[in-house]
């Protein structure tokens, strides 16, 4: 089976990098032949695989303007189990297209002549949803989603799922979810568990069984050039990585073998794809019967009536809308933030909400 699988997520920070380098090596450790290709400007995969994006001739640019070859544009890697074609800071021309002469479909085009030789190719994407990404997205036959665990985690996945759902729609109809992968786990805190618990229990099979934890080798790895694998093979973050190109491979053996063992978001994805939405909204934002329930007694307050009551808010005690954390223990998917709203003076309403602060006001 040859397979493309973008590895996105328009966050920065989140592991996609980490996990492009490391599951390419660990596929390819497995025996795969298996090809990475940083389509991120800011190179780190490149960097990371110990090549010096400065001095790149050859790049994933040459997807772009038609000067791919594979004899020059895949590099051999001596230091990893994987072929690469790097990047460097000259792909962020294909962000600002003035010229109009990039379409969606550039990668896809150009891949169709590599992927033969190939049973996997990865692709590390940039942490937007610019020109780059959506080739990527158009190309791949799969998403993996990297979520790592942190409090706003959550945030930007109904964004991310709507831009597949609507690539699914125009230009490209096959996309699938290879699946969610818990990064950065750290097993000490709570937030971690809970991330873990309710991803699985909303996501289901979607979620890799696999988690990659916190571990600081896989910080240092890219300094050295190295893959986890080579740099630290007895590490906690090799093994996860190993686990998880385990994972991915037999996972995919299941979907050959028997089609209709597809995993729950790609079932979502193609039948029901306002089900998506609808569940993440649930989870970042309160329902009115809770609010009613539990601040109704605020209504009518003064300033100083609600100082006395909640303490001093975070925001400008002049400002007409004031935030309070609720909670100090707070859960990841129940309210935390408290808006108030006055007028005259006096609190006309409010609003419960975890993850949307930006969006308030
Ligand atoms: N499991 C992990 N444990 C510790 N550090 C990690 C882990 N995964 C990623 N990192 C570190 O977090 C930072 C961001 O990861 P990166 O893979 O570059 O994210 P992205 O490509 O999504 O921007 C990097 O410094 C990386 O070394
Ligand atoms: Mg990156």
């Amino acid at each position: 089976m040859n397979k493309i699988i973008a590895i996105a997520n328009q966050k920065g920070g989140v592991g996609k990098t980490t996990t492009s380098i490391n599951l390419a090596d660990a596929l390819g450790f497995l025996e795969k032949k298996v090809l990475l290709i940083d389509l991120d400007p800011q190179a780190n995969a490149t960097s990371g695989v110990g090549l010096v994006p400065f001095d790149i001739k050859y790049s994933s640019l040459g997807f772009f303007d038609h000067t791919f070859k594979a004899e020059n544009g895949i590099v051999k890697l001596e230091s990893a189990h994987f072929d690469f074609t790097p990047s460097n800071i000259r792909l962020a021309s294909i962000e600002i297209n003035k010229s109009k002469t990039i379409d969606l479909f550039m990668l896809k085009r150009a891949l169709s002549n590599v992927i033969k030789s190939y049973e996997y190719i990865l692709i590390d994407c940039p942490p937007s949803f610019g020109l780059l990404a959506l080739n990527a997205l158009t190309a791949c036959h799969s998403v993996i989603i990297p979520v790592p665990c942190e409090f706003f985690a959550l945030e930007g996945l109904s964004k991310l799922l709507t831009t597949i759902k609507s690539i699914k729609k125009s230009s490209n109809p096959y996309i699938d979810i290879e699946g969610l992968l818990i990064t950065m786990f750290d097993s000490r805190t709570n937030l971690s568990s809970q991330l873990q618990i309710e991803l699985t229990k909303h996501f289901k099979s979607m979620v890799f069984n696999t988690t990659i934890r916190q571990n600081v080798k896989l910080r240092e790895a890219p300094s050295y050039g190295l893959s986890i694998i080579k740099y630290s093979p007895y590490s906690v973050g090799a093994e996860n990585y190993l686990n998880l190109g385990a994972e991915l491979i037999s996972k995919n053996k299941i979907v050959t073998t028997n089609p209709e063992n597809g995993n729950d978001l790609s079932k979502i994805l193609t039948h029901n794809t306002e089900n998506v939405d609808h569940l993440i909204k649930r989870h970042t934002t309160t329902s009115t019967n809770k609010k009613e329930e539990d601040y109704n007694h605020l209504i009518g307050l003064k300033r100083d009536e609600v100082n006395k009551v909640l303490g001093f808010s975070y925001n400008d005690i002049h400002s007409n809308t004031w935030m309070y954390r609720i909670s100090t223990s707070f859960s990841l998917m129940k309210k935390n933030y408290l808006y108030l709203y006055f007028e005259n003076e006096i609190i006309a309403d409010y609003k419960l909400t975890t993850f949307k602060i930006n969006k308030v006001q």
